[in-house]
């Protein structure tokens, strides 16, 4: 009876810690979600804006890193979110977790030379509001389109070819969001799965990516909370 009082006690604080967890104070080498790189600093300098529009949307994502922490994504995995989907050249990106629009901000940056636009999924309406203020403040609401709704259901509205897709809601709806969405996924367009490491990850999802001889995948930034990178296979 004691330690099962005990079990539920630390579970309690545990789960308390989780969604309550404030921004930690960030150096060079350990981010906010309070993950240590190791490595030199100089690896770790900051985006650079190109031009005003990336300044302001670059900053937005600044003031956001400072305030309450939304289960974002950290400011690295951010950038490598913008970095694939520019890469890839994406036109229409859809992402399923919106929480305060942080990684939906790095996207968006990803698909503007493109002229593209992401699509992001959210259940919450308060997370909602908060993230149209700050699609906003970053100068990229015309680039985004929130989808309100259940993900399961609401990803059905999609019909047009996608170039990335970007799983980073409950983890255990990770197989149905990519039994629905991977047929539109375009040939040589990326899956991406976030929590990869921690939380952990659904061994169905991880079998999925993996067991497909459609797919290839490797898993990236697993000293952080890791991201699964698939490409579906032209
Ligand atoms: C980890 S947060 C997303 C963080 C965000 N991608 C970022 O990095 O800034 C997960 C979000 O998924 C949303 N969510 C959970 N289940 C959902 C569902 N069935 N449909 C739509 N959104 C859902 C939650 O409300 C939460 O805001």
């Amino acid at each position: 009876m004691r330690s099962i009082f005990l079990s539920v006690a630390a579970l309690a604080v545990v789960s308390f810690a989780v969604n309550t967890v404030s921004a930690p104070a960030a150096d060079d080498r350990t981010d906010r979600a309070g993950f240590n790189y190791g490595g030199a600093p100089e690896y770790d300098s900051p985006p650079l804006a190109k031009n005003d529009n990336e300044k302001q949307a670059l900053a937005a994502l600044g003031e956001m890193t400072k305030g309450k922490w939304h289960l974002n994504v950290t400011t690295r995995e951010g950038r490598v979110l913008r970095q694939l989907t520019e890469a890839v050249g994406a036109k229409r990106v859809v992402e399923v977790g919106t929480s305060s629009g942080y990684s939906t901000i790095w996207l968006a940056l990803g698909v503007r030379a493109a002229g593209g636009k992401v699509f992001t999924h959210e259940i919450d309406p308060e997370k909602i509001k908060m993230a149209r203020e700050n699609f906003k403040k970053a100068g990229v609401e015309n680039l985004i389109t929130i989808i309100e709704g259940d993900a399961h259901e609401t990803v059905k509205q999609h019909t047009e070819p996608i170039d990335v897709v970007f799983l980073d809601a409950e983890k255990k709806g990770y197989v149905d969001y990519l039994r629905k969405l991977l047929p539109l996924v375009r040939p040589g367009g990326l899956i991406l799965g976030h929590d990869m490491h921690r939380p952990m990850p659904d061994p169905r999802y991880i079998e999925a990516v993996t067991r497909n001889p459609d797919l290839d995948t490797s898993f990236i930034m697993m000293e952080s909370f890791g991201i699964s990178m698939t490409v579906k296979k032209r």
